[in-house]
């Protein structure tokens, strides 16, 4: 990556802050990680905190959103604004060169802020800055961990080293992955359904786990952005290895209408299409940020979505296709002669206004949580074909625990994603994945309201933090 560091430090001076205690919250620095990020900062804000966002200036959030909030660039002349995905190595290596060479900077950023505002009163940081652990102890600042995924994977990413030690990463990207066994103790997760990353550096990943793993287990508390009764048995297994509080507090994006924290322009196309559609009738798809497909699997999915004979809005991020810019690979006349005109394709989505749209009765995803998440929260069945990471076991959840929806176990093929879509669209059994799906929603409803489960947790998230 050619990368240099630095130390030059240029803080941004926290705004008058009327007296309310200050949480300073650091997001990883991708969609994913960023929305849910900046709406436990909006929840927070509501409950009276003032609230800093240090943040890298690789993929920085737009501070005009927020007027609310002040925002903290991490100084780092090596990654900036400029970079894309595309000139990282991979995530991997990225989140390796965060957690090594940006801690004196925000350690730094840090500093200064709390002699600045004394009121600094807890560091809330996304997982995954596991080396932010020790910058938290030196300067005595509690640290609370915000895991942007769910109990369930957390629990398959916790039992990395009992995994490894029964050989099961032996081999990476072999014949095992395929495996239909399932993993003692992590049931009903099987081989295949193991967290694994499209890297070049296989073992630097299991540390990465591993590192981030310890880093939690030495945080004064966690905050998922799920809620209890979708994983009350995994909730209380992750209570032994994790013996502190745990704040299940989401669905977080229910608090407030559809946010501003995107990085990409959002296409509201999409929404004027899908209104000239009946109830239920169009399957969205969506691949979410950071998963990328070979060209042979997009056209397989092209075919698949115009052999089913439903109309279909699809995002396709450009870069997101190995080798292609954006929809070169597919056939000429593909949308008007071959799907019939029933398609209509994006470079992106305002995602959650057309999951909540009428028209939409099916979601062709790669199980990124808050994709799943939001899924749930707007009663759409699922077609799972999850890519890397908590997305392999959130698609066995979705189809084996909540049976929401069904998952395409020979990944992107176009004959299994057009059976897919009829069970999940028009069959009897994609009727009774809705109704379940609906239930759950019901059910997000109700913990949300005053008494229910995530609104209670809340209230003592809130104490807690006033505790320290
Ligand atoms: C990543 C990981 O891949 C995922 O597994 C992990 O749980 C979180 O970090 P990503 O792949 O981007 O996230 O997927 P996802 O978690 O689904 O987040 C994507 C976000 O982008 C969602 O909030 C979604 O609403 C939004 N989005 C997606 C859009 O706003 N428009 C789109 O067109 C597509």
């Amino acid at each position: 990556m050619g990368i240099i560091t630095t130390t030059t430090t240029t803080t941004v001076l926290p705004r008058s802050n009327g007296g309310r205690r200050r949480l300073v919250l650091l997001p990883l620095p991708f969609q994913g990680h960023i929305n849910p990020m900046l709406q436990l900062a909006n929840i927070l804000y509501s409950k009276g905190f003032s609230i800093t966002i240090l943040h890298t200036r690789f993929n920085a959030p737009n501070p005009t959103n927020y007027p609310h909030f002040n925002f903290l660039p991490i100084p780092d002349v090596a990654l900036n604004n400029n970079h894309s995905l595309s000139d990282i190595a991979d995530v991997i290596t990225l989140l390796h060169y965060l957690n090594t060479n940006l801690l004196h900077p925000i350690r730094d950023c840090l500093a200064r802020l709390m002699h600045e505002d004394p009121g600094v009163s807890c560091l809330v940081t996304d997982a995954q800055w596991y080396a932010t652990d020790s910058v938290a102890d030196q300067l005595k600042l509690p640290r609370i961990v915000h895991r942007t995924s769910n109990v369930s994977s957390f629990l398959s990413f916790a039992a990395f080293p009992l995994l490894r030690d029964m050989g099961y990463f032996r081999p990476f990207s072999g014949e095992e992955m395929k495996s239909e066994e399932l993993v003692p103790g992590l049931e009903p997760l099987k081989v295949k359904d193991i967290p694994k990353f499209l890297t070049s550096d296989p073992v630097g990943s299991c540390e990465l786990l591993e590192l981030m793993v310890q880093a939690t287990k030495r945080a004064r508390a966690i905050i998922w952005n799920s809620f209890k009764e979708l994983e009350e048995a995994e909730l209380s297994t992750v209570r032994h290895g994790f013996p502190y509080p745990h704040f299940l507090i989401g669905p977080f994006h229910k608090y407030f209408p559809a946010s501003s924290s995107s990085l990409l322009a959002q296409d509201q196309t999409s929404i004027s299409w899908l209104d000239k559609h009946p109830h239920n009738s169009v399957l969205y798809v969506s691949f979410g940020s950071l998963a990328m497909i070979e060209e042979s699997q997009f056209l397989e999915m092209a075919w698949g979505l115009a052999n089913s004979k439903q109309p279909f809005l699809w995002v396709v991020r450009p870069g997101s296709i190995q080798g292609s810019d954006w929809l070169g690979p597919l056939p000429d006349g593909f949308l008007e002669r071959i799907a019939q005109g029933r398609g209509h394709i994006v470079k992106w989505a305002p995602q959650q206004e057309v999951l909540a749209h009428p028209a939409t009765g099916g979601f062709l995803t790669h199980n990124g949580w808050n994709s799943t998440l939001e899924s749930i929260c707007e009663g759409v069945p699922m077609i799972c074909s999850p890519c890397f990471g908590d997305q392999l076991p959130n698609a066995r959840y979705v189809s084996e625990v909540w049976k929401i929806g069904v998952e395409l176990e020979n990944r992107l093929e176009r004959g299994e994603i057009e059976s897919s879509i009829k069970r999940v669209m028009v069959d009897k059994e994609g009727i009774e994945m809705r109704k379940r799906v609906l239930n759950l929603k019901e059910k997000v409803n109700l913990c949300l309201k005053e008494g229910g489960s995530s609104y209670t947790s809340l209230e003592d998230l809130v104490d807690f933090i006033r505790s320290f």
